[in-house]
Order: C-alpha cells, then structure tokens, then sequence
C-alpha cells in the first residue's frame, strides 16, 4: 500500500477544484456533504482520460480500446473487495447507488423466501431507500415490518433482541444515519442478528465516507454504498454479498452481460457477479470510483475523522450560545454531521440565509420522514462536515447563524406591520441583485396576510412541497380570482405572494393566458430555490392554474 499522506485539511482543499468556487461573490462553503461529496482533481480527471484515451465498452469486443476499459474496470472491482476486505471481487455487484443495491437484494434475495405472515425488520431512522423497497416486497409477499425504535439516537439493545426472536426474513440496519449523524454499533448488533439467524444489509451510505470498513468483521450478510457520497462520481455504487448468498440469488434484471447463452428455449445465466450486472455498466462511473478509492487510500483517514470530529465540537459549541438553537440528539456516537433548529426559524429559511452567504446546507426531511415524525418535527436544517472543510468555516456557518437570529429579533417591528405587503412585492421585481432580492423577498414573506388558523387545515393543504402550504382557491363575484395562500417557511410565504399577486383579480383565461412559470423564471430564483423538487413552486403554480382550467363559479370554495 502506498504511504499515507498527512491530514491537512488546507492542502486537501486544493485537490477539489469546486472548493475555491464563489458563490454571488462568496467563497462556498461546502457544508452538504452527506447529500454528496465534492471530487478531487484525481476522480474527475480519471473519468475524462478514459473517454478521451480508453472509451470502450466493457467484456465484448476483441480489440485494444475494449480490452482496456475492460481492465480498468475490472481492476476497480478487485481494488473495491480489498479495500473493504470481501473475500473475491465476485462479491461485488456493481449498482447505480445505495438504493439500488437495496433494491436488489429485496427483490433477488428476500422475496423469494419471503411468505405471507412473516416479518422484516427496520430501523427508524432508516433512509427512505432502506424502507421503501422492503415495502414493496412486504407488499408482493403479504408480510409485516417491523420497526426498531431510536431514542435520542440510540438503538435499544434488548428491543433489537425481543424484535429479532420474532426471527424475521431479514434485518435491514443503516450505519450512519444520514438525518441526524448517529453512528450505530453495528456489529454487535449483527452479532445479535446472527445469534438469531436473522441475516442483515447495512446500509453503508453514510458510513464509508467516514470511516474505512471490513465487511466481514462487521459480521453483516449484505452491505450497500453510493461512490458519490465517498467523493466518487454519482450513479454509481456496490452492493457487497457473501459468495454463498449471491449464488443462490436469482438475477433480477435481465437483458446483455449477465448472460452466458441465449435461446429461445432458454437463457443461461452468467457467473457472479456478471448475472447482476444486466446491460451496458457505468464503465466511467466505476473508473471514477477507482480514482475515489486510490485517493482515499492515500489519506490518514482517522487522523481525518478526528479533525471531522473537532468540526463538529466546534460547531455544536458554538450555536449552543444563538437564543433558540436546538441539536437533534444523535446519540453518544455521532458523525460530524447534525441536525437542528432554531426557535422561530422555518429551517427552509435558514437554509436560504445560509445560502446567501455561500454556505450550502440542507433542509428538510433528509428522506428519514418516518423518524421526523417520531420526533414530530417537519424537518430540520443539517450540516454534514467532510474531510475538506475547516475551523474557519465552521466559525462562519455559527456567526451567520448567530447574525440571522440578532436580525430577526431586531426586524421584529418590522414583521408585525401585517398587510402592507405591496411594497416589499415591487422591491423584489425592482431588485437589482439576488442579496436586494432576498431581503425583499423575506419582507414579503413576513408581511402577506396570514390564513385564519381553521384555514391552515389539511382540508386546503397542497402536497408536493416540503414545507407546510395552505391555498384557499377562490373566485370574487365577478368570477376573478380571489385566492389566499399560507405556508410555515417565509420563503415560502413569499412566492405565494408572489404567485397571488399575479393570478388575484384575474379571470380564469386570463390567468391561462399568462406565462406564470416565465414570470417567476424572470426573477432568477430557480438557482437558490431548485424549485423542482425543495419548495413547491411548481406544485403551487399547478394548483393555480388546475384551478383556473376547472372554470369555478363564482363564489364556489374549491380546494
Ligand atoms: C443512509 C442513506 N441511505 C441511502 C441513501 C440513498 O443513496 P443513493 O441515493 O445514492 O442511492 C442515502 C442518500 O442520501 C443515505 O444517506
């Protein structure tokens, strides 16, 4: 193995083109890092050199570009079971990420043995990815799920054990939860389940960025990662199996490389692990993860995990002083990752504020709503520390923080001035650059009319966005529109402003007639709002116009 360079965060930096970036003249902070992790000039030029000197496709063809790719390829299987100590590269399947690895072991390996009445168990704070797919075999199958509780991120060991005596088909367990940064004891825990004869898939998606692993010590049956959260290119992952397990799966996609005959009368299978690989693999995508791993493995990784550690400490040490700031509990293990909120502050809000200072963040339900609504929050705002980031940045995410929170205590007079929400409105269409524009924005969000509390009711709720949003769809006697709108985020609460101000006191057609999405689009808000999926814009300018397609009478409520 080569010789393990020395940790210092400064140097790393340089290796990531993307970190000297700035955002609207800020210099980023990348604070995002469990969402996905920046590349290194070593993964991203690995990926061009191969589509500029060695593109090919892979296993089938007699010539020198095939036979390369091939060897790169394969070669990044063999790095990957060494790496993670699995006993042959046949133990590796190549998949698009976590989740489908998951998937593929639902579908290949659990529902064939599972039968009607028996039970899988899951973790609470599970990934979506991790509870979604062993739903839809419980579903095919007629079983039960059973689910593990966390308590203020902690794992009850003799619940775990009174849940695995009811021996379920299979233990699904996450390492690293990626909400709220609990490091979970995972092998003993697979100990328990082996006591049992329970088998077990680790979902490894947030654990490998931290720390390296050996899956067999670990003692799991089963263990799924995604390359772009381990600084490696996205859409693509492994899942790691034991030989005897894989053997005895069927594959579950079908089409060319998995095949070793094909007729009419019949197909033969390839051997492991080509029978899991169906159709032309993400050559480029497992080239970059090589990149990824060979840069990884140059690195002190727990001197690393260390610094990530003080991160963190210093983090949490310094919000515990901004009025309102509250850390999720994540347990006595944590990564440097966490999750919080801060009294009075919708965390969509935060998130935006941060934004605006070049510090990238998450909000939200982090794809763990069953454990959000255990812990009977909405979401939260989280802040995931990678290797790369620094004291310094850490002390800037804390004095924005601190900033927002003296801000708004001295804007409170301001807020109150209900109704006259006009002003801010031309502020935001007259803002010259997006820092005017934000504060506008904020204006109007505080000061659109609230909805009367009976109104904020699941009766008017519009699904789609993340945030709470209530729309009451009206027309005036005239048969114009008429509609109110509310939502918990003032960010929120500003782009229904913005929406009701240009759809209120208009016909149904001339409503139809106007471009709403190009009118929004005009304010250039998509590059901080990603309305496609965070915020809802496009799930309230549907309604809108749902709405004025319906034709309403006048004075009909509809919702
Ligand atoms: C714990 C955990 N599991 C699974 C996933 C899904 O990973 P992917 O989307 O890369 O398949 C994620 C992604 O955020 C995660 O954090």
């Amino acid at each position: 193995m080569t010789t393990r360079r020395h940790s210092d965060p400064q140097r790393l930096r340089r290796d990531f083109p993307i970190l000297s970036s700035r955002i609207d003249g800020q210099p980023l902070i990348y604070l995002d890092n469990a969402a996905t992790t920046q590349k290194p000039r070593a993964v991203i030029d690995a990926i061009s050199r191969y589509y500029s000197r060695d593109n090919a496709n892979v296993h089938r063809a007699a010539h020198t570009l095939s036979a390369r790719a091939t060897t790169a390829f394969e070669r990044v299987r063999g790095q990957l079971a060494e790496w993670i100590n699995a006993r042959s590269a046949r133990e590796i399947v190549w998949t698009r990420g976590t989740t489908e690895a998951i998937n593929l072991v639902a579908q290949s390996y659990l529902r064939p043995r599972l039968h009607s009445g028996e039970r899988i168990l899951l973790l609470e704070s599970s990934h979506h990815a991790n509870i979604v797919p062993w739903q839809l075999v419980a579903e095919q199958c007629n079983a039960h799920i059973d689910v593990l509780p966390v308590s203020d991120g902690e794992i009850d060991l003799e619940r775990c054990q009174q849940l695995l005596a009811r021996r379920p088909r299979l233990f699904a367990l996450t390492q690293v939860s990626n909400a709220l940064g609990s490091c979970y004891p995972v092998a003993q825990l697979c100990r328990l389940a082996r006591e049992a004869q329970v088998p077990v898939l680790v979902d490894g998606a947030q654990g490998l960025p931290h720390f390296d692993i050996d899956v067999q010590a670990l003692g799991c049956d089963f263990y799924a990662f995604s390359g772009h959260k381990l600084f490696g290119p996205t859409g693509i992952g492994a899942l790691w199996a034991r030989e005897e397990l894989l053997d005895e799966m069927p594959p579950w996609q079908g089409g060319g490389e998995m095949i070793e005959q094909v007729s009419f009368s019949g197909t033969r299978f390839a051997g492991l692990p080509f029978k899991f690989e169906a159709g032309t693999p993400n050559i480029a995508g497992v080239i970059g993860l090589g990149a990824a791993i060979d840069y990884l493995q140059q690195l002190d990784r727990p001197a690393l995990e260390a610094q990530e550690q003080a991160l963190l400490r210093r983090a949490l040490d310094g919000c515990a002083d901004i009025p309102g700031f509250r850390a999720i509990a994540a347990g006595a293990q944590q990564v440097s990752l966490f999750s919080f909120l801060i009294a009075g502050q919708h965390p969509q809000d935060i998130a935006l504020w941060l934004d605006r200072h070049g510090i990238a963040v998450r909000a939200g339900h982090h794809c763990a709503m069953p454990l959000m609504s255990s812990l009977q929050l909405p979401g939260t705002v989280r802040a995931s520390f990678a290797f790369y980031n620094t004291l310094e940045e850490v002390d800037q995410l804390v004095s924005r923080l601190a900033q927002l929170v003296a801000e708004q205590r001295s804007s409170v007079a301001v807020t109150s001035a209900v109704g006259d929400w006009r002003r801010p409105l031309e502020q935001v269409y007259a803002a010259r650059d997006w820092s005017q524009r934000y504060r506008a924005l904020m204006q109007l969000g505080s000061q659109l009319p609230a909805l009367a509390e009976q109104d904020r009711s699941d009766r008017h709720r519009l699904h789609g966005c993340e945030s709470r949003v209530w729309l009451l769809l009206n027309t005036d006697a005239n048969g114009k529109l008429a509609c109110q709108a509310d939502a918990d985020a003032r960010i929120l609460r500003a782009l229904l402003g913005l929406l009701l101000n240009e759809v209120n006191g208009k016909t149904p057609a001339e409503v139809l007639a106007l471009d709403l999405r190009e009118r929004i689009a005009q304010l250039d808000l998509q590059r901080h709002l990603s309305p496609s999926r965070g915020n809802g814009l496009n799930a309230m300018i549907d309604a809108l116009l749902d709405f004025a397609r319906s034709d309403p009478d006048p004075n009909t409520h509809l919702d």
